[in-house]
């Protein structure tokens, strides 16, 4: 019987590897001119149509292999107000003929055309990417579309390369890296993250409507007001479990742009890229422009199932040690405690507690170099200040590593202070107009790091200090968006399309340098600061090892800002640091465990000032990092599930990871208020092996008077856990083990 049921299982596992592709496949079928990418989860297909536009096809759940997609046959048109050219939505359409829609593309040739109709010429698949050329329909503008399919995933890498073939100068005035199409509805909803200094990434979501939705950064950089994050569900996102949701990352540090429209046709479209806004890049005969990549999926199981792509897809090809990045060491940073005030005594100080509780990364902030003794002086001077440490970083790097700890060092180096030696020696290497006056935000300007020579200053300044001093990990800041954005050096600055260029070159040089400085110091690990979280997205992350969510350090705002973190973002890189007790900011009194569990679920640091800290409150916290460490892998790189969300005022808040091989679970739970003697709510957890047995483990607080110590994984999901949770701003935490 065993032997009979194993065969059937058998054939069925065969008959499913047959239609269900391991890795993504592409394909092209050559008669009905239709593109397919697939992975075990997502199809994804397009065709030329009779004019020779790509046409968007489909994109959702996989297919069978054999399923008849297309071919693509344009849409006929609504009236003579909404033709053909409008409502039939294209992969990568050029504003040109008559197109109402968001173009990706926008050409002005010299003499004044600005019409571009791009074609399909030819394509090239080549393993899992596939390219598409494409051209203007009698211009030398050529495009190149490239698509890359994570097998694991689905999620689709698509970017565009604009080359000018031509005998003249042309000027590109927006530039998208692709446009997505979701099936045609009117149905969705859109989730986007946005927010401001201290409050970043709240997620809002809203019905989609027949108009536009755009979220932007016009700042230069990432910046808090919006995040390059997308997720449209079909309804209005009613179970985070559960239903189709179309998702996307735009990997893109500077000013950028994704808009959301439904057109004429019921159609949801998605476009991305540089942000048109003031934006122009001239592209000389030969030269060509390279988009950033704009990366989305599909999940069938909800915004939940959405993050967890992400997050898998991250870890495994973002981030900087992908596929296998390093668990984050448990860190302590000065800035809370000492802010500019460091010193060689008083940060070894403050290292020998920190060693004591378990810390196992000693990171000095703001305040070690130049004349920098508050904000108003010193940035862009990165000599050690030499009252403060005299016989440099040496004595304090020395102290730290035999405390067995490794070393960081904060810098911020894309800005200046006017009152700086670097500022008096080089007035015009900051981004300003001519005869205008130069905004200071925070007292301090941007560098033009789009300059050669100021690229090269900063590359020099962090090597050398890399070359000299014992450096695991650099927190590099970016504490003031864009004013002014001129680059009046440059040649040709007359002409439109190459000043303009400062929004491409000065990202492009930013990431050049991160990687050169990572590929000359391999072990250096860095984290990405704005302010807190105001440079989180997947261009950064592909050079920085981890994030800075936030300057609001309160724990329970933290569960809000990390909710709306991991809606895009792996827990694996989003820093939290327990810092003092009222809050600075907010002045909300909480206990050292309610800190210690909000910062627990992501990568836990502490920046509470230890020298006054009693005994008891060293006691918990070395409990509390040992526990840690017993559970970051999963929290860092496991599965994470919102169990109950803090969205919406909720006075209940849970997550619980589990790792990739079930073998344990952690899960959080927080209370804000009681309210009328209910109980918390029981929790069923989600992720487990139900045939397997789990042993539970209190980190914190304790469960229900009843709870077994061991159960099922069935029963932990189907009969849930409930938290033993009364009171004002209450915590509790417990592990779930694999019993052998
Ligand atoms: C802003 C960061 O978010 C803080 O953590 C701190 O590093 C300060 N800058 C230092 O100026």
């Amino acid at each position: 019987m065993f032997i009979r049921i194993a065969a059937r299982f058998l054939f069925l596992a065969c008959i499913a590897a047959d239609i269900i592709p391991t890795h993504a496949a592409v394909q092209f079928d050559e008669a009905r001119k239709v593109f397919r990418l697939d992975s075990p989860g997502v199809t994804y297909a397009f065709g030329i149509n009779e004019r020779g536009e790509l046409q968007p096809l489909y994109w959702g759940a996989a297919l069978s292999a054999d399923d008849p997609i297309g071919p693509a046959k344009s849409d006929p048109g609504v009236t003579s107000q909404d033709p053909s050219t409008s409502t039939t939505p294209q992969e990568f359409a050029g504003w040109g003929q008559g197109l109402y829609t968001e173009p990706a593309l926008k050409i002005t040739f010299p003499d004044g055309n600005r019409d571009l109709v791009l074609h399909y010429v030819s394509h090239k698949i080549d393993g899992q990417t596939l390219t598409v050329l494409l051209k203007d329909i009698e211009r030398s503008l050529f495009v190149i579309l490239r698509y890359q399919m994570d097998a694991d995933t689905g999620i689709i890498g698509r970017s565009a390369l604009i080359e000018n073939r031509g005998t003249v100068r042309i000027v590109v005035n927006s530039a998208s890296a692709a446009t997505w199409t979701l099936p045609p509805g009117s149905d969705y909803s859109v989730r986007y993250l946005a927010g401001r200094w201290g409050g970043e990434f709240l997620p809002y979501q809203q019905r989609i409507q027949p108009s536009e939705t755009v979220l932007e950064s016009r700042r230069g950089a990432t910046g808090q007001q919006n995040n390059p994050w997308f997720a449209i569900a079909r309804g209005d996102f009613a179970d985070e479990e559960s239903g189709g949701v179309w998702f996307g990352a735009l990997a893109w540090s500077g000013s950028w742009r994704i808009s959301i429209e439904l057109d004429q046709i019921r159609q949801v479209r998605v476009t991305g890229g540089y942000n048109p806004f003031d934006f122009a890049y001239a592209l000389a005969p030969g030269e060509h422009l390279e988009t950033p990549v704009f990366y989305a999926g599909y999940s069938a199981n909800g915004a939940g199932e959405a993050s967890r792509l992400l997050h898998r897809f991250e870890l495994a090809h973002i981030l900087p040690q992908a596929p296998q990045p390093r668990p984050r060491p448990v860190l302590y940073n000065s800035w809370y405690a000492t802010e500019f005030n460091v010193d060689e005594a008083g940060q070894i100080q403050l290292a020998e507690a920190a060693a004591k509780i378990g810390v196992e990364r000693f990171v000095m902030d703001d305040g070690w170099f130049g004349q920098r003794v508050n904000d108003f002086a010193g940035l862009g001077d990165w000599y050690v200040n030499p009252k403060k440490f005299p016989n440099g970083l040496k004595p304090l790097i020395d102290k730290v590593h035999a405390l067995h700890m490794d070393f960081g060092l904060w810098v911020e180096p894309e800005m200046v202070n006017p009152d700086s030696d670097l500022y008096r020696k080089h007035p015009d290497w900051v981004l300003n107009f001519p005869g205008r006056p130069r905004t200071e935000a925070r007292q301090q300007l941007v560098l033009n790091l789009a300059r050669p020579d100021v690229r090269q200053y900063v590359f020099h300044f962090l090597d050398t200090l890399l070359k000299e001093n014992d450096i695991s990990f650099l927190k590099w800041d970016y504490n003031r968006s864009w004013s002014e954005p001129g680059w009046p050096a440059i040649a040709n600055a007359a002409q439109d399309g190459e000043q303009q260029k400062v929004y491409v070159k000065f990202t492009e040089n930013l990431y050049s340098i991160l990687a050169e400085l990572r590929a000359k110091h391999p072990g250096i690990e860095i984290e990405s600061c704005s302010s807190g979280g105001g440079r989180a997205d997947l261009g950064i992350m592909h050079f920085t090892d981890q994030i800075w969510t936030s300057d609001d350090t309160d724990p329970f705002d933290r569960l809000r800002i990390q909710d709306g973190f991991t809606q895009a973002y792996s827990p694996g890189m989003m820093v939290a640091w327990v810092t003092g007790s009222p809050n600075w900011e907010n002045h909300r009194t909480t206990s050292l465990e309610y800190r210690f569990l909000s910062a627990m679920q992501g990568a836990l640091g502490v920046g509470d000032n230890l020298n006054n800290w009693t005994a008891e409150e060293f006691a918990t916290a070395t409990r509390l990092i040992s526990e840690y460490k017993l559970v970051r892998e999963a929290v860092q790189h496991g599965s994470l599930y919102r169990l109950l969300s803090p969205r919406d005022g909720s006075a209940f808040t849970a997550t619980e990871s589990v790792s990739l091989d079930k073998n344990q679970a952690v899960v959080f739970a927080f209370l804000h208020s009681s309210e009328m003697g209910y109980p918390f709510p029981i929790l069923y957890v989600k992720g487990l092996d139900p045939e397997a047995n789990y042993a539970l483990t209190p980190i914190a607080g304790k469960p229900a008077e009843g709870t077994p110590q061991t159960a099922s994984g069935r029963y932990w999901m189907q009969h849930g856990l409930e938290p033993e949770l009364h009171g004002d701003f209450q915590a509790a935490a417990f592990r779930l083990d694999k019993t052998r």
